[in-house]
């Protein structure tokens, strides 16, 4: 298992979720128990060295990256939600997507001033998701020292929009 690709378990699904998009499926991963097991015990071998306090997690899917890399890393989870679901006071960062804009929330009390925070979704495509994700987390007071995701469209050159170290496990080039 060791040695495996862990390509083979991405499926690529042609025109989704509008035509000309190829669409990297990563619940075939998921759903192989030591596949999916690999792939986030290599996710959290290049985490480790960030020694992070916190894993901030994207939603949604980013939250299947965070659990078990927080609890393989042994360190807490703060979710980074879309608006309306997080109780109590929050913190805010609108972004630009392509056509309209979105917004994510953090709770106000979830970082402790200077934590080191490392935060992990599931792909990184433009990089707005994950550029704005690191704005709201600096707000929130935190030291966000690197970025963890599973795929990487390294055409899109979303990383040019990213000033952390970010460690990706598998990336594709169209
Ligand atoms: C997808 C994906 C990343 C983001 C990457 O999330 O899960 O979060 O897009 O795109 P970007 O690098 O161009 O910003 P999406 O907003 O589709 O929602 P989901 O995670 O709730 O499925
Ligand atoms: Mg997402």
């Amino acid at each position: 298992m060791q040695d495996i690709d862990l390509k083979q378990y991405i499926r690529g699904i042609p025109d989704f979720p509008k035509p000309g998009i190829l669409f990297y499926d990563i619940s075939t991963l998921l759903r192989n128990a030591d596949a999916w097991q690999l792939a986030t015990a290599r996710m959290a071998h290049a985490v480790a060295p960030w020694q992070p306090d916190q894993l901030a997690a994207i939603e949604s899917r980013g939250f299947l990256t965070a659990a078990p890399l927080s609890t393989r890393l042994g360190c807490g989870l703060i979710m980074l939600r879309k608006p309306g679901k997080l109780p109590g006071e929050t913190i805010s960062l609108t972004y630009d997507l392509e056509y309209g804009s979105d917004s994510l929330h953090i709770q106000a009390d979830a970082i402790r001033p200077g934590q080191k925070v490392v935060v992990t979704d599931d792909l990184l495509a433009t990089g707005g998701t994950l550029a704005a994700s690191v704005a709201l987390l600096r707000k929130a007071g935190a030291n966000v020292v690197g970025a963890s995701v599973l795929i990487e469209l390294t055409a899109l050159r979303g990383r040019d929009k990213l000033d952390i170290p970010v460690h990706t496990l598998l990336s594709y080039d169209e």
